[in-house]
């Protein structure tokens, strides 16, 4: 059994929602960093399946699909299963649990003041007519975060806040039911005594990055995006219609465009990115198309490999493969979030029983 005990690398745990499939904004926020630490860490990458209930509970049928798209697009992009324990949310009883608790310390404001939960009922339009779940799945991410305690959490800039309260919480249930004190420094808290650590964002290269309609951040619901799947010829289209902002928002020969954002995210090669740069803020005969066809080449060259590899998880054959995936992991993710339940009950006063969930991990 994979305890903290017997594993040596510290841990990891993020996820996303499955809200349709993943983009090149994600590839740079953050998932390039999850494939990267893969290597390091003892890695768990969360599906918060349940979390997309939160808004779109008659639509059961969608988000079984979503959660195995995003599934997929994780295997393409480089998550490797025999390293890392992908976790599907709803089949681990522990978080559900922790939620309550940590919704019992956590002033209500509290969530509500949430920036990133804010920002989420005005993008989405959800005025007051949300449901009652959809607050509360902010603390369900401290407890999908916390049930691992987990050293790193790598997400992109608008999670920043939800890992914010993740860090109050995780300090106030060690304040409150372990003998850590309210003056300790946060990296002492476990040498203290405490159950959680105190975890720290990773945000990747480009925390935000912005759509193809070179305005706002990338994201599916404004169309603005480069999704992992895309084909060459889509990635070309999608960039020649990217809009550079040099009417407007920023002068001629400014590298400071969406353009040059696209630039420095994509192209690898520094020499090469520094040459366009010089070239285009000199006005050295260099016009956007030309910038954007070198934008096109790298990206195309990032998102090859992962084509391959998703095509070979395309349709019901593809399906089979991830629900077998998941099957397989569920069981060192319930070891996991098991245990640390149990601690957490038992610095309550609630040790009354030891329940045993699952199998043997194999
Ligand atoms: N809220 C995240 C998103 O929308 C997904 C998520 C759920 C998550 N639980 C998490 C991310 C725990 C990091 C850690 O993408």
């Amino acid at each position: 059994m994979a305890t903290q005990e017997s594993s040596p690398r510290p841990r990891i745990l993020t996820g996303d929602t499955p809200t349709g499939r993943l983009h090149v904004g994600h590839w740079v926020g953050s998932l390039e960093n999850r494939v990267r630490l893969q290597a390091d860490y003892d890695c768990f990458f969360l599906l918060a399946n349940m979390h997309a209930f939160t808004t779109r509970a008659e639509q059961p049928k969608d988000i079984r699909r979503d959660t195995l798209e995003i599934a997929k697009d994780w295997l393409a992009a480089g998550i490797d299963p025999e390293r890392s324990t992908l976790v599907l949310q709803t089949e681990i009883p522990a978080i559900a649990e922790l939620t309550w608790f940590f919704s019992m310390i956590v002033p209500f404001n509290r969530v509500m003041r949430n920036p990133t939960l804010k920002t989420e009922i005005e993008l989405k339009g959800l005025g007051e007519h949300y449901s009652f779940g959809f607050p509360l799945y902010a603390v369900g991410q401290c407890a999908d975060i916390l049930a691992f305690r987990p050293e790193l959490i790598p997400v992109g800039e608008d999670q920043v806040a939800h890992i914010e309260m993740c860090r109050e919480i995780a300090r106030r249930f060690n304040w409150t039911y372990t003998p850590v004190k309210p003056e300790s420094k946060d990296e002492d808290h476990l040498k203290e005594g405490g159950l959680f650590p105190i975890p720290d964002a990773l945000v990747g290269r480009v925390g935000r990055l912005v759509g193809t309609d070179g305005k706002n951040k990338m994201s599916k619901s404004l169309g603005n995006v480069i999704y992992l799947t895309d084909s060459s010829k889509e990635i070309k289209k999608k960039l020649g219609a990217l809009y550079t902002g040099r009417q407007s928002m920023t002068e001629p020969g400014d590298t400071g465009n969406a353009l040059f954002t696209y630039v420095r995210a994509f192209i690898k090669d520094e020499q090469k990115v520094k040459d366009l740069e010089d070239r285009y803020s000199r006005g050295d005969n260099i016009g956007d198309g030309h910038v954007k066809a070198d934008i096109a080449t790298a990206i195309d060259e990032l998102l090859g490999p992962m084509r391959e590899r998703r095509a070979a998880l395309e349709g019901e054959k593809g399906d089979a493969r991830v629900l077998e995936i998941l099957r397989a992991h569920v069981d060192k993710a319930n070891a996991v979030a098991e245990k640390t339940l149990y601690l957490a009950k038992e610095a309550m006063g609630l040790d009354f029983g030891r329940r045993v969930l699952g199998m043997e991990p194999k």
